[in-house]
């Protein structure tokens, strides 16, 4: 089995967790993925999970323009080991936000995810649906109707309950974009068979080319 992990924080409304949700659904829905669905407060728990998956996908609501302080807490956990010995490396990444506001900031909330996946030396994935709402013909009912493209751009009414808001179109873009991630992993996973990665001949076995460890960059 390929496994995709969902870290997500979502502490005012449970909006957030709403879209994880559909995020799992949509992993849940391609052949021989086991889709794991993890609160960021729970992470220290579910280490293991997180370095055995070949996909981790990452979900926070738009705080004052970027992702919460409990994510960044997540992330700042990862500038130790699973930094410096590249532990992430080839993993497939991609992000979800929301905000109340149409904009709301969210572009810098999903590019911090983007640096964060970077830093770790994993693959991004882009968001593939067609922006919607984009014309007089167009909807809230659309997909992607937010028009992002990093990753799944969320909206939800600040005085509406997680059963409410986001809506329906919002889920689906989700969904879509879960099962999109977890059929890039697998199809990754499955050619790695027939072509192995092949390290770079700079970290050979005499250690030339080998990257400084943190006491020594200290
Ligand atoms: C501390 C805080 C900061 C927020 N900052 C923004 C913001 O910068 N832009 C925005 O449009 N909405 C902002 N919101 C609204 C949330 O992004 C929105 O309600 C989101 O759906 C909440 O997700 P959650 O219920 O999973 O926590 C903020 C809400 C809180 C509690």
């Amino acid at each position: 089995m390929v496994s995709v992990s969902i870290v997500y924080d979502s502490s005012f409304k449970g909006q957030t967790e709403v879209l994880a949700k559909c995020v799992l659904e949509g992993v849940s829905s391609v052949d021989n993925i086991q889709g794991h669905m993890i609160h960021v407060n729970d992470v220290d728990e579910h280490w293991n999970t997180l370095h055995n998956s070949e996909a981790i996908i990452f979900g926070s609501p738009t705080y004052i323009g970027g992702v919460t302080a409990q994510f960044k807490l997540f992330i700042e956990k990862l500038a130790g080991e699973v930094w410096l010995k590249r532990m992430w490396k080839n993993k497939f990444a991609a992000g979800f936000t929301i905000s109340a506001g149409r904009s709301g900031d969210k572009l810098n909330c999903l590019t911090d995810m983007v640096i964060f996946a970077s830093q770790m030396a994993m693959i991004w994935v882009p968001q593939h649906i067609l922006g919607g709402n984009y014309s007089t013909a167009g909807s809230e009912k659309d997909l992607n109707r937010m028009a992002g493209y990093l990753g799944v751009m969320a909206q939800g009414n600040i005085d509406e309950p997680a059963d409410i808001s986001p809506p329906e179109s919002d889920k689906e873009t989700a969904r879509m974009h879960g099962r999109h991630v977890a059929q890039i992993t697998a199809q990754f996973i499955e050619g790695q068979k027939s072509l192995p990665f092949q390290e770079e001949a700079a970290y050979d076995s005499k250690g030339q080319g080998r990257p400084l460890t943190l006491p020594e960059l200290s």
